[in-house]
């Protein structure tokens, strides 16, 4: 939720406008508004609306240290005056934040009483004025770090202090990374806002601050208020990672990288797949948790355990809680998460480990909460996820699950190989005859309000993730059952001409789901099999591999495609959905 991003001693002098090019590819974080400060001679300079960056341009007067941010708003509405950076009565102070302020409402009330004057509705604004108050009497360090001890809630703020010209940044709970490049320094929420200028970088742990002076980073304690080492790494991420490469959208781009990221989860760490197999094997529960596409992952992943005669449960995070109880020394709880930062899976991770589990990360980004909350992080690798709406992410994770399965069933270097295949075959699915089919397809549903999806078993997982997509990037109503549900009332719902896609697989049940789309059909449905075979049934097909229990991938990836042709067809913005962000950092 929401997108920060720093610079000191830009190399042009010309901070503000990199700021806002930075946040670019921030958006994902929040699209509400954005606003980019500037310390211009004897003042900060603020520039803020509204809506979408896009091809925004500002006129902010040129400088060496700005600070700015992109929003998803929580306290107060989407306008000008509650957009970000908020300023103190001095004007001396500017502040962003990324979370909530619990407490804002009796902190106001106090500082009114010292006679603030606030100007917007919202939480962050609080946090200029007291640091204000407090920098009457300390340092400009002293006063944020006391500040920030005092808000409540998960928060990262970050200040840009016209006096000491510095970037003074706070966090606890919501991601914060530094950049150090040839003798400009970068804050943001994360790397791709400066991954142009450098890959050496610092993560932000919480309870940790930076201040960035013109003279370098330093890293803070922020309970004790005194200096540590600051320990940095260098990322092996590509500058090609964080730009559409000539995809029209960063979705489409990483839906097609997936026949390189599915491959690639097989030069997993073995090591911790025999360690993890040998816990499971030892009798070990199994928890698998998540919050939305993930979770879908989650139930996915039971049944790849469930095929290799393994017992697992899958608990959606933010439904975690009465099930916590039976948890104890003898469990795995697989968390899994593309950002590592989504605060109902820590919630639930944490209750977890309070409970003696252990914690086995399944995500995608680096240098998350979650990556050190886990005892044992399972790395799968597809690179920077750019688009709100994930794809390549969710099947690293399955893929890297699958392959855990398939190692517990004493079968990894089969499992290795299927995987390694499933490149070449969804290279091949990918060709000119379906794309242009789930255009067609996408073109005759652009008007439709409703559609519904069934599948049964693994496909069953597979329609909640299809359907998420579709809602996602469509806003078309999409609504995903087991085939099985259907006569227990969903059947009302299906009148002549609702479209009903059929995710099915070459399997022992594949009879059980073409009854079920023989039912909708003697209703009036048009049913759209997406299947490796053909039938009856089927009004139109989309005519997916025969990959056995790896069907699923298949189909997935044609609902990711269809909900972006949908989408673009009917004038969404594929890569930054209304309404969404792309880390959920607030329960
Ligand atoms: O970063 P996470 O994987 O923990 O995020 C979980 C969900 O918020 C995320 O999958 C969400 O459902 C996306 N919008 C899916 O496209």
């Amino acid at each position: 939720m929401c997108g920060i991003y720093g610079i000191i001693n830009d190399k042009n002098n010309q901070a503000a406008q990199n700021v806002l090019e930075g946040l670019k590819k921030l958006e994902y974080r929040g699209y509400d508004s954005w606003g980019v400060s500037v310390i211009s001679r004897d003042q900060i300079k603020i520039d803020k609306h509204i809506g979408k960056i896009g091809e925004a341009m500002t006129n902010l007067p040129s400088g060496l240290i700005a600070l700015g941010h992109t929003r998803w708003a929580t306290h107060g509405g989407v306008t000008d005056l509650n957009a970000h950076p908020h300023l103190d009565c001095t004007k001396k102070i500017a502040v962003i934040h990324n979370g909530i302020v619990e407490n804002y409402q009796e902190i106001k009330e106090e500082l009114i009483k010292k006679g603030h004057q606030f100007v917007s509705e919202t939480d962050t604004e609080v946090i200029a004025h007291l640091i204000e108050e407090k920098a009457k009497t300390k340092t400009i360090n002293e006063a944020v770090f006391e500040t920030f001890k005092i808000l409540r809630g998960s928060n990262a703020i970050a200040v840009l202090d016209y006096e000491s010209q510095t970037i003074i940044a706070c966090r606890n709970g919501s991601p914060l990374v530094v950049g150090l490049g040839q003798g400009q320094y970068f804050l943001a929420s994360d790397v791709p806002a400066f991954l142009k200028e450098t890959n050496t970088v610092y993560f932000l742990n919480d309870g940790e601050a930076v201040v960035l002076s013109k003279s370098g980073v330093k890293l803070f304690d922020i309970d004790s208020e005194k200096e540590k080492i600051l320990t940095l790494q260098t990322l092996d991420w590509k500058l090609e990672d964080a730009e559409k490469n000539g995809y029209p959208h960063f979705l489409l781009k990483e839906i097609y990288e997936q026949l390189k990221t599915i491959p690639k989860t097989t030069s997993i760490n073995e090591k911790e797949i025999n360690k993890l197999t040998e816990k499971i094997k030892g009798g070990y529960k199994i928890i698998l948790t998540g919050c939305g596409t993930a979770s879908y992952c989650a139930l996915a992943t039971k049944y790849f355990f469930a095929t290799q005669g393994v017992e697992s449960q899958a608990i959606s995070s933010y439904e975690f809680m009465p099930f916590s109880k039976f948890i104890d020394k003898k469990t795995l709880v697989f968390a899994i998460s593309q950002s590592g930062e989504t605060a109902d899976t820590l919630i639930a991770v944490k209750e977890a480990k309070k409970r003696g589990a252990e914690i086995v990360a399944v995500i995608n980004a680096r240098g998350s909460t979650l990556e050190r909350l886990a005892d044992t992080v399972l790395s799968v690798g597809a690179g920077p996820e750019i688009a709100v709406v994930s794809t390549k992410a969710f099947t690293s994770q399955l893929s890297t699950l699958y392959l855990l399965s398939t190692a517990v069933a004493d079968k990894f270097e089969e499992g290795k190989n299927k995987i390694n295949k499933l490149g070449t075959v969804l290279t091949n699915l990918l060709n000119p005859v379906l794309i242009n089919r789930l255009i067609d397809t996408a073109k005759n549903l652009m008007n439709e309000e409703h559609m519904y999806l069934i599948g049964k078993h693994l496909n069953y997982p597979a329609t909640l993730e299809f359907a998420l997509k579709i809602k996602e990037t469509s806003y078309i109503h999409a609504e995903p059952f087991a085939a099985g549900e259907l006569k227990h009332g969903v059947i009302t719902l299906i009148q002549k001409g609702t479209p009903c896609f059929v995710l099915a697989s070459q399997d022992e049940v594949k009879d059980e789901v073409l009854s079920s789309a023989s039912e909708i059909k003697a209703r009036g449905g048009l049913i759209i099999g997406v299947a490796p075979f053909e039938s009856n049934e089927f009004d139109v097909l989309i005519k997916t591999p025969d990959l056995g229990s790896l069907t699923i991938f298949a189909n997935i990836i044609v609902g990711q495609l269809l909900g972006y042709y949908l989408g673009v067809g009917r004038g969404a913005d594929p890569d930054k959905p209304r309404n969404l962000a792309k880390s959920v950092t607030v329960k």
